[in-house]
């Protein structure tokens, strides 16, 4: 793209301002902003536009939770044994997603790096991976390992899979692919320069999975290796069963086209979305949409109404990802602190949020779904997610859980 097609396609979306500090820039850091012009998602704009605060989000309405699924004793092994025949058969693949930033937990590098293990120092990626190799020798077949980055992490992700040897996972086996990124808005729905020849831009969000994935040929991929079903997690979690056959067998006896996993919350404000019904239709409805009142209403017998939040750990049947990928999913904004220039084009870093992100997010498939299932597990066993540097749910909480949960399996052993 050259300036005078930067200029005219700026023109036409209202977005001429992009090009304001064009006579101070030099050769290549013009030939980048044109690229970045040419690149980007143009066609999520007017979406964009749409949720900026002049038109204000829809409310939540009227919802209920959904029915959780508790699983146990004979129905347990039945469940069990028939998800073992679907990984023995090879039908079961893996999606892991780690192109987000990681702000919170202010790590240097991709957040699958970050050294967690309490005794071996391994990293979350070679917490996971190994999970995954264990599984695939215990029912002797091959589980692809597909993992989202972002453009902004995916040659350090790639290197570091490459100097660990996959952690003896075959290469072959394991695919990268990088998710999209979309600009952010000021909320006149101008477009934020980070620096005088560089738009800010963002990941795309968890959601962005199913874009990706068909525009890097993944889901024909998945269908070459004769996939059915897909296990999601997220790359924060060192405590995920990844692929767990219970879980896979009673997303198969359901039929269901998306399975969650969900925990009791820890308190009524803990920061976990709810599955619900609403209109007839499955729903995530996030907790910053719930309102104190059904944050902490009550049944009869002292249980919260909303007592079971989603972990990020689904299942999806192939064909579900693929229709899903073909409607798309909506934006989500949010306002926050996003680099910008001033005036003279000095890159600031603003004190209060000035600008609307936006991002994708996977749970949105769950009002196309015909059937869903969503399955309690026990959170001392499979949910100890590291977001923050301290605090709730940072490695300290994380290395403080698995130990817990090691302990408990070697007294079991032991008796
Ligand atoms: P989080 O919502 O916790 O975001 O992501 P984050 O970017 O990792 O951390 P913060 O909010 O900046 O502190 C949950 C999971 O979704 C992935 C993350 O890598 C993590 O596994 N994710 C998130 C993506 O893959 N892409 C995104 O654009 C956002």
């Amino acid at each position: 793209m050259n300036l005078a097609q930067a200029q005219a396609r700026l023109a036409e979306k209202g977005q001429s301002a992009v090009l304001r500090f064009w006579d101070q820039l030099d050769d290549p850091q013009r030939q980048a902003l044109l690229a970045q012009v040419e690149d980007l998602d143009w066609a999520s704009l007017p979406e964009m536009m749409s949720l900026l605060p002049a038109r204000a989000a829809e409310p939540a309405g009227a919802f209920e939770p959904a029915l959780v699924t508790q699983v146990a004793g004979s129905e347990r092994l039945a469940a069990g044994m028939l998800g073992e025949a679907a990984l023995r058969a090879g039908e079961v693949g893996v999606i892991l997603v780690a192109g987000g930033q990681g702000t919170r937990l202010g790590f240097d590098g991709p957040k699958g790096t970050y050294p967690l293990d309490p005794v071996t120092h391994a990293t979350l990626f070679e917490i996971h991976a190994r999970k995954i190799l264990l599984l695939q020798r215990s029912m002797g077949a091959g589980i692809p390992l597909y993992v989202m980055t972002s453009p902004e992490n995916d040659a350090a992700t790639r290197r570091f899979f490459d100097a660990q040897r996959y952690f003896g996972l075959d290469s072959a086996d394991v695919l990268f692919f990088t998710q999209g990124m979309l600009p952010a808005l000021t909320p006149e729905g101008q477009l934020v320069l980070e620096s005088p020849g560089h738009l800010f831009l963002g990941p795309d969000g968890h959601g962005g999975l199913l874009a990706a994935l068909d525009r890097h040929g993944l889901l024909d991929d998945m269908r070459r290796r004769e996939l059915k079903t897909l296990f999601y997690f997220q790359v924060d979690n060192p405590m995920v069963e990844i692929a767990d056959p219970v879980f896979v067998g009673m997303h198969l006896r359901n039929v269901a086209d998306v399975s969650v996993k969900v925990c009791a919350k820890r308190d009524p404000d803990e920061g976990l979305g709810v599955v619900v019904r609403r209109n007839g239709r499955w729903g995530m409805v996030e907790y910053t949409e719930l309102t104190e009142a059904q944050k902490n209403a009550r049944r009869p017998d002292g249980s919260l109404v909303f007592q079971y939040g989603s972990v990020a750990i689904h299942l999806f049947t192939l064909e579900f990802l693929r229709q899903e990928a073909r409607i798309g999913l909506p934006l989500h904004r949010a306002y926050k602190k996003v680099p910008c220039c001033d005036a003279r084009g000095r890159t600031v870093k603003p004190a209060q949020p000035n600008a609307y992100k936006f991002e994708r997010f996977i749970f949105d498939v769950l009002p196309d779904a015909r059937e869903a299932l969503v399955l309690e597990f026990d959170r001392a066993d499979e949910f100890a997610p590291v977001k923050n540097a301290e605090g709730q749910d940072s490695p300290a909480t994380a290395r403080a859980a698995m130990q817990a949960k090691a302990e408990r399996l070697k007294a079991v052993s032991l008796c």
